[in-house]
């Protein structure tokens, strides 16, 4: 396994006094994680230094083409002050899925994860101790070759930065109102909607600037051929209980594979609700509207946790989903999420790591 050197810092910051207003990503610890990559030498000079600001070459090639993966999690204290995270291995397994698809080498996931532990260890204090809010745990890895050519980078630097946060979205778990996109798409078959890469969010945010004009939150993207079935909203992906079954789309290659979306999916099947993954089309979801059969609508997300959506607007239509409150299932499902990330309930699925 790599060396791991650490170099603290001589500078510790003031940690945030009032929990309740972190808002999300504004704040980052005192330290970070970093690792080179040369071709020639692989991933070298694993270090945990002092937070602060990089030098970068204005040729560094992720500037000018966007090679850049990253992931996202977090680190929750218990009620007993210990520190833990949720299934941190399916992030960097992510990663490496990521990874391939823009041509960027390969961690060692194992060593990614004795890092990530060793980061949170030192920076434990900031792991906050108000509900609901977390350490929001940030790895990328981005290329740094300067070179104005287009090619897969010879450099690469991989950094974890840390953040203490609340929720996502300012309306805490208060349904979102979620716009149905008809004019941009975010993803096409045989593209990058699978990997968690810069692109995919640079595309979404015209449909989201437009979307927050007409005072909706979020966009929900339908998939990017005939703009018929629904995909994902790009910060989460998206769930709809019909009749009684909970229904999400199928990873079809534009579809973010959620780690929420699939502890959302274990969760319902061990409680014995009738789950599918299957293609759903937006027609699908005004019909089940229109007959009364809509029950919940909600989204997940490590940022985004469950959000249960309020309304659905598609096109002229606006759908009022639940009496725009949260539905049992939605509310079943953040109770248990939350319960297992904060060591509030037993957890029965063996998710989470321990520091
Ligand atoms: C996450 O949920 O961790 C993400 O990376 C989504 C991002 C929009 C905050």
């Amino acid at each position: 396994m790599l060396d791991l050197k650490i170099e603290r810092t001589t500078a510790p910051k003031e940690k945030p006094t009032d929990e309740t207003k972190l808002g999300f990503g504004h704040i980052f610890t005192d330290h970070m994680f970093v690792m080179n990559y040369d071709t020639g030498m692989g991933w070298h000079d694993a270090r945990i230094v002092p937070f602060g600001n990089i030098t970068l070459s204005p040729a560094a090639m992720c500037l000018h083409y966007g090679q850049e993966i990253f992931e996202g999690l977090k680190a929750y204290r218990t009620a007993e002050g210990s520190v833990q995270l949720f299934r941190p291995q399916e992030n960097f397994k992510r990663m490496n899925v990521s990874a391939e698809r823009m041509v960027i080498p390969q961690i060692d996931e194992e060593f990614m994860l004795h890092a990530l532990k060793e980061l949170i260890k030192l920076e434990q204090d900031w792991v906050p101790h108000t509900d609901g809010a977390s350490l929001y745990i940030r790895p990328f890895i981005f290329a740094t070759d300067p070179y104005v050519g287009v090619r897969p980078a010879d450099h690469y630097l991989f950094m974890i930065i840390l953040s203490p946060s609340g929720a996502y979205y300012s309306t805490g778990l208060n349904p979102v109102k979620i716009y149905v996109e008809q004019k941009y798409v975010r993803a096409v078959r045989g593209g990058t909607g699978f990997a968690k890469t810069a692109a995919n969010y640079a595309i979404s945010l015209k449909g989201q600037d437009e979307a927050h004009a007409q005072d909706y939150e979020q966009v929900l993207w339908l998939d990017g051929v005939e703009q018929k079935y629904i995909e994902e909203v790009g910060s989460m992906n998206i769930f709809f209980v019909i009749d009684g079954e909970v229904i999400t789309p199928k990873l079809t290659g534009s579809v973010l594979p959620g780690i929420t979306r699939k502890s959302a999916l274990e969760i319902c099947k061990k409680r014995g609700y009738k789950v599918s993954e299957r293609r759903i089309t937006i027609q699908e979801v005004a019909d089940a509207y229109d007959a009364g059969k809509l029950d919940e609508v909600f989204g997940t997300g490590t940022a985004a946790v469950i959000s249960p959506v309020g309304h659905l607007k598609w096109g002229e239509k606006i759908m009022t989903i639940n009496d725009n409150k949260i539905g049992p299932i939605s509310q079943m499902l953040y109770d248990t999420m939350t319960g297992i990330q904060w060591g509030k309930i037993e957890d029965e699925f063996g998710w989470v790591v321990k520091i």
